[in-house]
């Protein structure tokens, strides 16, 4: 099964990640987690994302279309993969489709998950991440069991760089502007769902599962 997730920063998409590959057995291909892990090796790619990362700004589309084919090269995708955060602009949605094409493959489900401004805001400013695992958590949403401490592996958690009140109206306004045309894009291709991500994880979840099949 080949999956794109979209929506703006904070909509969830991370979160519902998780919990589809894990039951779908895919692996999951955020180019943002990319990106990340580059930074904190300190590679030529990570500094060049850094740059645009900081600043709620996209990476240009050329870095972000090889990062991403070249990931779908990689033989654990043969069975399916789940798409987060990539494709962002009609540039890389038109070259990932050229891409899958080339290589006999389609996408099977867009699913777009959308969440209002105000709880995008507070969602972000909250969160925070375990430095060790990944794994993501929320203050008052979704509090680990201790203050600052990662309940899956005692790892100390983070907030991301981006994570800033300025950051996070930029990147929403950037999601406006360069993200949103997408919707359009894959409602003429058909295949999109449009989820109501205001609701509970497990609600939206439970959602999800029932356009995958079991
Ligand atoms: P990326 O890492 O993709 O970040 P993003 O799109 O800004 O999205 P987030 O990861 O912030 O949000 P999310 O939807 O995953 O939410 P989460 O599940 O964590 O990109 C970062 C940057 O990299 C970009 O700005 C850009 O510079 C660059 N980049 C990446 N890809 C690129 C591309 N293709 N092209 C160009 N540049 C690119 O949840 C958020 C919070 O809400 C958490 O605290 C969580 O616990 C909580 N939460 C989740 N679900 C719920 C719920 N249902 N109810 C209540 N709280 C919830
Ligand atoms: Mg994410
Ligand atoms: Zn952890």
């Amino acid at each position: 099964m080949n999956l794109i997730l979209l929506g703006p920063p904070g909509a969830g998409k991370g979160t519902q990640a998780s919990k589809i590959v894990e039951k779908y057995n895919i692996p999951h291909i955020s180019t943002g987690d990319i990106f990340r892990k580059n930074i904190s090796e300190g590679t030529r790619l990570g500094k060049k994302a850094k740059e645009y990362m900081d600043k709620g700004e996209l990476v240009p589309d050329s870095l972000v279309i090889e990062i991403a084919t070249d990931r779908l090269l990689e033989k654990d995708t043969e069975k399916g993969f789940l798409l987060d955060g990539f494709p962002r602009t009609v540039e890389q949605a038109v070259a990932l489709d050229a891409f899958l094409r080339e290589h006999g493959k389609a996408i099977d489900h867009v699913l777009d998950i959308d969440v209002d401004k105000d709880e995008l805001i507070t969602r972000l400013i909250g969160r925070r991440v375990c430095s060790s695992c990944g794994k993501t958590y929320h203050v008052t949403n979704m509090p680990p069991k201790v203050e600052g401490e990662c309940d899956a592996c005692q790892g100390e958690l983070m907030q991301r760089a981006d994570d800033t009140k300025g950051t996070v109206e930029n990147r929403i306004e950037v999601y406006n502007r360069q993200t949103k045309p997408l919707l359009d894009y894959y409602d003429k291709l058909g295949n999109i769902a449009h989820l109501d991500g205001a609701i509970g994880l497990e609600t939206l979840f439970a959602q999800i599962v029932d356009i995958l099949g079991e």
